[in-house]
């Protein structure tokens, strides 16, 4: 019989077909048993019914505990009152894996125990929801680079060099050698962007964040698009174009995933360039009215970028940092105390999403930031040499992609936006 998938069931009304899935729930009385079985693709309510079904499976189906695999045979109808709008009639069924206890019962769990059992978790209706978001937010992330004349190219995962600071280093012994895991692509697409202008780097990025908060992994995935002849305002015009480009595609394409999340989604679709933007210092005058315990001159944390984004409906860009917060790669605003940075504050209370500005393109600037981080200039040589050779104005940024599925779903915990996260506290499963 043909094996369809849940999803296609609708175009098989009539027709005798086989699916293969797992029991997500199983109701029975004395003469009809409805089974839902789920296989990554949707739900299908599956009846089996006295008279109708032979009655080895009627009694058989007794066996069908929660996440149970089966393969089930049986007429498709319609039922527009059944999730999917469809029924499965069975005719027969065939157990393929038996499941006893399954520790994620319908009942509430509390987060610890669902983390643990995050193998299991992912199978879960919400968990489910947030993992399709997540494939189609990166997909509509590279979508949107590839067709605007950028090529996809990688950086290395282990490094010699620091991006970010020499505290949130992870370290491993590289024969002999220290090696850390890189903490950005971004040393590495510069130098790709000066071979071929427009260029993107993807992958997983490392740091030893210590603290625990709902917004940190210690492994999380950025995309980092990096641009030869861009400026800052450059830089936050594709920003803008970009982030507006993936939420309105994911808005689009998953409103399914956003209906189980209950997602209202008003706020998003308000997320359409141009965005807000406000300098550092503007943003100081804020927070110093608002928040008693900020001090100017020093970085916002979570509850500071909830009071400047709370005053804008869309995402808003803070831009020109002071030069003592920000990486040894910027390049200097006009008042050199100050450089030209670029984070976009999400709102909503998720804070910022994404990291970037204009680089420092003179060699002896750079080679003066880089002693002023106490780092070694021998490990930055190679990335000097892009200064030495033909520099040019150029930025770039970084968009964490746990960071925008949690805010495009409507979750506030890090920890549900990729499959296994890794903190301080979860390197198991
Ligand atoms: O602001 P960050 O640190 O910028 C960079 O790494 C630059 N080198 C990027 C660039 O210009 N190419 O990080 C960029 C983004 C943040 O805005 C956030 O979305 C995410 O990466 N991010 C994290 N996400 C989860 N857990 C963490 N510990 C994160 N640290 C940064
Ligand atoms: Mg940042």
């Amino acid at each position: 019989m043909k094996w369809v998938y849940i999803k296609d069931l609708k175009d098989h009304i009539g027709q005798d077909v086989a699916i293969k899935g797992w029991v997500y729930n199983f109701r029975s009385s004395k003469n009809i048993k409805f089974v839902i079985v789920r296989d990554g693709t949707g739900l299908v309510q599956s009846v089996i019914a006295k008279g109708e079904t032979p009655d080895e499976f009627f009694d058989k189906a007794e066996e069908l505990t929660q996440e149970t695999s089966i393969e089930i045979q049986g007429t498709i109808k319609s039922f527009e009152r059944a999730i999917g709008g469809v029924e499965l009639g069975v005719k027969s069924f065939k157990i393929i894996g038996k499941s006893v206890d399954y520790p994620i019962t319908p009942k509430e769990h509390g987060t610890p125990f669902l983390m643990e059992n995050r193998h299991l978790w992912l199978r879960s209706k919400k968990q489910h929801a947030i993992m399709r978001v997540r494939a189609r937010t990166i997909k509509a992330m590279r979508d949107y680079l590839d067709n605007n004349g950028f090529l996809g190219l990688e950086s290395p995962i282990l490094s010699a060099n620091s991006c970010e600071g020499t505290s949130t280093l992870f370290a491993c012994d590289y024969f002999g050698e220290k090696a850390y895991l890189s903490q950005s692509g971004q040393l590495y697409a510069e130098a790709s962007a000066m071979a071929h202008g427009k260029v993107y780097t993807f992958g997983p990025t490392f740091r030893a964040e210590k603290s625990k908060t709902r917004r940190h992994l210690t492994e999380f995935w950025m995309l980092e698009p990096e641009m030869a002849y861009y400026d800052l305002e450059m830089n936050m015009d594709l920003i803008e174009n970009f982030v507006s480009y993936v939420v309105q595609t994911v808005l689009k394409d998953c409103k399914d995933e956003l209906v189980i999340l209950e997602r209202d989604t008003s706020s998003l679709q308000k997320v359409i360039a141009p965005f807000p933007r406000i300098s550092y210092s503007d943003a100081a005058d804020i927070l110093e009215k608002e928040c008693p315990d900020f001090v100017r001159g020093g970085d916002f944390g979570a509850a500071h970028e909830t009071v400047v984004s709370q005053r804008y409906d869309k995402p808003v860009f803070v831009y020109d940092f002071p030069k003592v917060i920000k990486g040894f790669y910027f390049k200097e605003s006009k008042d050199p105390q100050f450089v030209r940075g670029c984070d976009l504050l999400a709102p909503e209370g998720f804070g910022e999403i994404v990291g970037g500005g204009q680089r420092e393109d003179s060699y002896e600037k750079l080679v003066e930031g880089i002693n002023h981080h106490g780092l070694n200039l021998e490990d930055y040589k190679w990335y000097l040499d892009l200064r030495k050779y033909g520099t040019v104005p150029h930025a770039g940024f970084g968009i964490g992609v746990e960071r925008t599925v949690g805010w495009i779903c409507g979750v506030h915990h890090i920890r549900e936006t990729i499959p296994f996260p890794r903190t301080i506290n979860n390197l198991r499963p």
